[in-house]
């Protein structure tokens, strides 16, 4: 029987896990799947641990998540088409959920298609190498429950192990004397701690826009963000100020490259992640900096040099979880043999355009529109529920006008789900004063 292993079961790995049962749904025949994770629940960042550096294993610690994140995007952006937020919670929810939300919601649609036999969890891939006499893919496990290391073979593999969890993390001169705490993202967790203190933040984009705004939000006595290239540009609150980037420090006091110096008390690096498969050999390894369009994978998703690889979620994101699925569906008709794929200059061409394309982008709007471009393609390709893509474009044209018109307010507003017509609710309570992130009190008096 043919087998496919997929690595990792977060969003990515679970859209492949359902894009396979929703097929032998409909008396496909489909292969063994046999899905790896090396947490001990699913639901990749979106299960929360409150672990940094090493888990219990000695594993680096794959969660980037922490207390109080909400979503920073609606979710009506990233609903899934074959199961709405309304199907899941029995009502229409607010656009914005808390992280405990978004999990639950992830759960649910795979607790229904009653997938979970597929994963065995507690088990790190530690190595993938192509046999090409067997053409089989030999693939390392490490059971940390038994503490055993194993070899399987697949006929294909798909690797879905994320890629914002491996900090990229820069040196600043004097930081190593800095006399404060210093961390990158990857190990923030809780705002609180920053309660009363000068929080600087380095870098321009969804992390620091949000941890720097969690360190405002639990009582940070001022927020300032460093950047490299230019400013977010928000209007900000009165102790929340942008400076050039920082150049050195001297003891406690942070020197910026307009020559401007502020003392502060903790370093947040907000400065990104790298794609970072060490478990992949040489000729299967994906490398590229976090972008719209990494190159080697035709249609963002099969591996060039050897189709029977793929890879899922490993673009910059606008679009999440309905992209997955899109490249999740993909994936499994190249698997099943329903997509027939080009010559390897053919598919290598179709890339070089949409990195052409990619290239050529100049704002956050024209890359909204490039990725709908790309999901469209994807979902017009497979069975996968079609929606409507311009509208959900649309959708996140809204949310960046509403961020530019107040950032600590636009979690207030509310959108219309493109998948059922609903209108979402208001929120029960605007996002600066709701210092409870449980889902008991996000749904409360729903
Ligand atoms: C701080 C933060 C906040 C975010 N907030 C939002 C948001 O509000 N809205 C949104 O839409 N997106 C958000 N994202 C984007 C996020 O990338 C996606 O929502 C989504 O989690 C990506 O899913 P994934 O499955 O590709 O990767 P992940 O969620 O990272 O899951 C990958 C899985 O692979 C497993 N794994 C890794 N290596 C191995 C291995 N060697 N062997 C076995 N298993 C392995 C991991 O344990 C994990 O379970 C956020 C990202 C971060 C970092
Ligand atoms: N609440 C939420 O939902 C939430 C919260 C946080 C993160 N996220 C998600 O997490 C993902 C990752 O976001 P991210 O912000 O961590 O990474 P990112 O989008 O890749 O951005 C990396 C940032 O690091 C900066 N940087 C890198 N090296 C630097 C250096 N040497 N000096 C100064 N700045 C440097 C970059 O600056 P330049 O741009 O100037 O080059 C950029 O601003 C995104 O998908 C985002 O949506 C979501």
């Amino acid at each position: 029987m043919t087998r496919v292993a997929v690595i990792g079961a977060g969003p990515s790995g679970l859209a492949a896990l359902r894009a396979f049962q929703s097929a032998g749904k409909k008396k496909a025949k489909i292969p063994e799947i046999v899905c790896f994770e090396k947490q001990n629940d699913w639901g990749g960042l979106w299960n929360y641990t409150w672990r940094t550096g090493l888990d219990e294993h000695g594993e680096p610690v794959h969660g980037s998540m922490y207390r109080y994140l909400w979503s920073n995007g609606p979710k009506e952006c990233l609903e899934f088409a074959d199961y709405t937020f309304e199907e899941h919670f029995g009502k229409p929810i607010a656009s914005y959920p808390p992280r405990a939300v978004l999990w639950d919601y992830i759960k649910g649609r795979v607790e229904k298609a009653k997938v979970r036999k597929w994963v065995r969890f507690n088990s790190p891939v530690r190595m993938v190498e192509w046999d090409k006499k067997k053409k089989k893919f030999h693939i390392t496990v490490h059971d940390r429950v038994k503490d055993r290391m194993y070899s399987e073979e697949f006929d294909h593999v798909i690797c879905s192990s994320g890629h914002f969890s491996t900090p990229q993390v820069p040196f600043f001169e004097g930081i190593n004397t800095f006399n404060g705490r210093v961390m990158h993202a990857h190990d923030f967790r809780d705002a609180l701690e920053f309660k009363g203190k000068d929080v600087l933040i380095v870098g321009r984009s969804y992390s620091a826009e949000d941890i720097g705004s969690q360190c405002w939000k639990y009582g940070a006595r001022s927020v300032t963000a460093t950047y490299r290239t230019k400013p977010m540009g928000f209007k900000w609150p009165s102790n929340f100020e942008e400076r050039p980037l920082l150049q050195k420090l001297v003891n406690k006091t942070a020197h910026f490259k307009d020559g401007s110096t502020k003392e502060v008390d903790a370093i947040i690096l907000c400065t990104g992640y790298q794609h970072h498969f060490p478990f992949m050999a040489e000729d299967l390894r994906l490398k590229t900096a976090n972008r719209l369009w990494p190159l080697g994978l035709y249609k963002g998703v099969v591996w060039e040099e050897n189709p029977r690889l793929h890879y899922i979620g490993m673009q910059d994101q606008f679009y999440t979880f309905n992209m997955f699925d899109a490249q999740a569906w993909y994936a499994r008709d190249v698997i099943l043999g329903r997509i027939k794929l080009p010559k390897l200059d053919a598919m290598r061409k179709n890339s070089k355009a949409w990195r052409k394309r990619e290239e050529k982008l100049e704002n956050a709007e024209q890359m909204i529109w490039f990725q709908g471009d790309y999901v469209k393609e994807l979902i017009d390709a497979t069975d996968y529920p079609s929606f409507d893509v311009e509208s959900v474009n649309k959708t996140f044209l809204e949310w960046e006008h509403d961020k530019m018109h107040d950032i600590m307010a636009y979690r207030n507003k509310s959108y219309r789900s493109l998948m059922t017509g609903t209108m979402s609710p208001a929120h029960h309570t605007p996002w600066k004063d709701e210092l409870d992130d449980s889902m008991e009190a996000y749904l409360k008096g729903r």
